[in-house]
């Protein structure tokens, strides 16, 4: 018998969720015992042998049950087969400055592209217990209850998150000046360091939306499934439909997108701004 579409992104949900799973218990095991800790090449850009044993644990899953797939994963690049119409997008550890300092905010991020398109993603914290789960046209889930975004339609109303990448210090596009600008309009901009938990937090309505640039497809592929399918927005700065390689994105609840996309657009260079 010939699985339904439906049936078939269950199945990717479910591989997806084995992963983040066998992961987090790897990243739960080695928190607190990390002996090596290394810079990937920018200051700060760090990796432990935790984000390499938990990448382990997912390749290991999506070999077991999807051999033929094509995979992206963090820590060693492009595997698989490079002519599948599907690419898994793996960071085993999101949030690594946090996890090497003993903070508790990280989270194993395992989404699905189908022909470019992300489809289904899981997003495990092990700190905070939290699975968020979606699959495209099943709606999104935390601990398999069902989530939503927020209803705040006022950027005046509104709690952003944003993050800034490891190349900070060699660009003055560094969203230094974005974070000022937003700062001053909003309720409050934050700074987790978990790319998959800040949209995460947007889909379930602690957030109102979130925006970032240096991303990575590993860092928001789960993260956009799991946002658009609890009713949020993903596009570009402009608005427009996001390029998951440019590495900007801007992430809301909906309502408050053409505002925030405005008010990144009209943000004054930081030799301008003033309190
Ligand atoms: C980082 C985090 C952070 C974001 C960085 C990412 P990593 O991922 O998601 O929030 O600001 O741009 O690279 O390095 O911890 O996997
Ligand atoms: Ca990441
Ligand atoms: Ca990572």
């Amino acid at each position: 018998m010939t699985q339904t579409a439906t049936e078939q992104l269950q199945i990717f949900l479910d591989i997806a969720t084995e992963s983040v799973l066998a992961a987090g218990a790897v990243l739960k095991e080695r928190w607190g015992k990390l002996n090596n800790i290394q810079e990937k090449g920018r200051p700060g850009d760090l990796v432990t042998e935790a984000d390499k044993l938990a990448e382990a644990q997912v390749l290991k899953i999506l070999n077991l049950h999807l051999p033929e797939h094509q995979i992206l994963a963090e820590e060693s690049g492009a595997l698989g087969n490079t002519n599948s119409k599907y690419l898994w997008a793996i960071d085993p550890l999101d949030g690594t400055t946090n996890y090497a300092h003993g903070l508790p905010m990280a989270a194993t991020s395992v989404g699905l592209m189908i022909d470019g398109v992300p489809s289904v993603g899981a997003v495990y914290n092990p700190f905070s217990n939290e699975l968020f789960r979606a699959a495209r046209g099943l709606g999104a889930t935390c601990n398999r209850r069902p989530i939503q975004v927020s209803p705040t339609s006022e950027l005046t109303q509104s709690l952003l998150i944003t993050g800034f990448a490891y190349d900070r210090r060699e660009t003055t596009d560094n969203n230094y000046a974005e974070f000022c600008h937003l700062t001053h309009l909003t309720q409050g901009v934050r700074r987790l360091g978990c790319a998959s938990m800040d949209l995460a937090g947007v889909a379930c309505g602690r957030l109102d939306g979130y925006w970032e640039r240096g991303l990575q497809p590993w860092d928001i592929t789960a993260g956009i499934v799991i946002l658009e399918e609890a009713g949020g927005k993903v596009t570009a700065y402009d608005g427009s439909p996001l390029d998951i390689n440019s590495g900007r994105i801007l992430a809301t609840n909906s309502l408050i997108h053409d505002s925030l996309s405005q008010a990144l657009l009209e943000t004054p260079p930081l030799a301008e701004w003033k309190s």
